[in-house]
């Protein structure tokens, strides 16, 4: 049998990186628009985008330009100083947040992923009571730093580190559970709007209503988590804005477009919490990942009304083939048999999914995908929807 260069750069992946994800399943060579190459050339429509991240695909020429520039320009400074970009992104995000109907002024904090600005989400409940509670739903995903762990109910990836910082306690994401865990001992309460990691599980509208309420009763901070729904996957800037406005709200993921890039925002007083000192990272807020996520914003704002419209037609055809689709936009849970078997299955047909769960997969293409790019998904699930629909 021949080695492929697949093949080989496995062997050499497994003895210099260390085995965080186990055996990948391709080795990526380039990509463009909505597909991807592997170093063998086989190439696949990327269903994935990274994760819910590479927002305008691969290779777009606004966002290598945005960076190129900013490169030749300015391309690190520390946080001793200021640069163009990472106010413009500071004001942008207000601008978003005014849009989607915020009536108090907002800033942020630029980190450079989701879980450190989850991190800093955490110390900003802190500083607003401190010793106090923070209440995280069940099957939430909030990352994997020690903090961002503690809210993070995945017992098969929090059990080899504890102890983890305490007095976090998972609730059920209901309005009644959220309602019975609640008292003045409560700092803060996370929740994601469609819990992306546990399978594309939307969190009911009533469950973040009542959160709201409840944190205006007992002084509490309410923190919406839209490192993966955030940034117009969903169709809107703010997943949770169709219900309920935050006190803390985090970004990553998408911001960037694939540079990476994280944002922890606070709303109205929040934003007064941190203060010289309180908080820092070298290369939170540089000028290159903020001037390529202003480029990500500025296009993603022409693609919200697209987002909403791809996803409820690729949701129409699955479902029209007997699957149940859960979800929003671009950002869909399609429950199957077995999950690991159809992305395989998918993997060798040439299309990227991914297996959250063991009966879901997940798609979380880039946003600029069009119902063209995606006919050849829909058909290839028909093929599948025989043994592998009608799941749960
Ligand atoms: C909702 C949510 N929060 C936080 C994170 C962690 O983000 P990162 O992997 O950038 O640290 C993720 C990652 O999947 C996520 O889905």
């Amino acid at each position: 049998m021949t080695t492929t260069a697949s093949d080989s750069f496995k062997a050499r992946y497994s003895s210099a990186i260390l085995n965080t994800f186990g055996p990948p399943s391709l080795v990526l060579e380039r990509g463009e628009g909505v597909y991807v190459w592997d170093v063998d050339g086989k190439r696949y429509l990327d269903l994935l985008g990274g994760i819910a991240v590479n927002a305008l695909g691969y290779s777009h020429p606004a966002l290598i330009g945005a960076v190129a520039k900013q490169l030749s320009t300015l391309g690190h400074v520390s946080n001793f100083f200021a640069s163009k970009p990472q106010v413009e992104l500071g004001e942008k995000i207000q601008q978003i947040f005014a849009e989607e109907g915020y009536d108090q002024p907002v800033r942020t904090f630029f980190a450079n992923s989701g879980t450190e600005a989850n991190e800093a989400a955490l110390k900003l409940t802190r500083l607003h009571k401190p010793g106090g509670k923070v209440l995280a739903l069940t099957h939430s995903f909030h990352g994997r730093t020690l903090g961002a762990l503690s809210i993070t109910d995945k017992p098969a990836i929090q059990d080899p580190f504890l102890p983890l910082p305490g007095n976090v306690e998972f609730v059920e994401p209901t309005a009644a559970a959220i309602e019975a865990a609640f008292d003045d001992s409560v700092a803060a309460i996370f929740m994601e709007p469609i819990q992306g990691e546990a399978g594309v599980v939307p969190v009911p509208d009533d469950a973040l209503t009542t959160a709201r309420a409840l944190c205006d009763a007992h002084n509490a901070l309410l923190v919406i988590d839209e490192v993966q729904t955030g940034v117009g996957r969903t169709g809107r800037w703010l997943a949770a804005a169709r219900c309920v406005k935050a006190d803390i709200v985090t970004f990553a993921k998408g911001l960037g477009g694939g540079i990476p890039i994280g944002a922890c925002v606070g709303v109205g007083s929040v934003g007064d919490l941190f203060g010289p000192g309180s908080h820092g990272s070298t290369f939170g807020g540089n000028p290159v990942a903020c001037a390529a996520a202003l480029a990500t914003l500025d296009h993603v704002s022409g693609l919200l009304g697209h987002v909403t419209e791809t996803g409820a037609w690729l949701e129409s055809e699955l479902s029209s083939l007997g699957f149940e689709v859960r979800g929003e936009g671009l950002l869909r849970g399609i429950a199957v048999r077995d999950s690991a078997a159809v992305a395989r299955q998918l993997l060798n047909a040439g299309f990227i999914v991914n297996a959250p769960n063991p009966t879901t997969i997940r798609v979380a293409p880039p946003l600029v995908i069009t119902k063209e790019d995606l006919a050849s998904f829909v058909e290839a699930m028909k093929g599948l929807a025989h043994t592998e629909a009608g799941a749960q």
